[in-house]
């Protein structure tokens, strides 16, 4: 149990691809449960391993429904699209609107080793998304569009 230092989004090691985990060992436990205590410590929704300088396929979770680990996950299936907020722990006090799937199926292994499947609607596919982006490098700032203007829905 341990927090460790989160990169902001200068540090070239958000860029990079990141490889799949190939064994599921006591490191890697060590990992998932400081990606845990880290986000939680940041008041994050999500953590991918890059952002604390590990270049695995990893991300942790938690929209306020529960603790999600996936290791290696890949989306197998997404829907529609929404648009909204979004900010992340490697770039602090910032926010912007990114569109994204309504929905998505993930398809990812636990720290059991078991094949697991999760679906995801509005936040929640937006967590998996923005968390698997950075897996491959992207932050949503890459992604950001320009800020709509005021408009009152009638
Ligand atoms: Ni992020």
């Amino acid at each position: 149990m341990a927090i460790r230092k989160i990169r902001i989004s200068t540090d070239e090691v958000l860029r990079k691809i990141c490889k799949p985990v190939k064994e599921i060992n006591d490191h890697l436990l060590t990992l998932l449960d400081d990606m845990a205590d880290t986000m939680y410590e940041a008041n994050g929704v999500g953590l991918a391993a890059p952002q604390v300088g590990v270049l695995k396929r990893v991300v942790v979770i938690d929209i306020g429904e529960g603790l999600l680990e996936l290791i290696n996950p890949v989306i197998l299936e997404q829907k529609g699209t929404q648009i909204d907020y979004e900010g992340c722990l490697s770039v602090p006090n910032a926010s912007g609107r990114v569109e994204r799937p309504s929905y998505v199926k993930v398809e990812a292994m636990n720290r059991k080793g078991e094949t697991i499947i999760v679906e995801g609607e509005e936040l929640m596919a937006v967590a998996l998304c923005h968390e698997l982006d950075h897996l491959d490098g992207i932050l949503y700032i890459d992604k950001v569009l320009p800020d709509e203007e005021e408009t009152e829905e009638v």
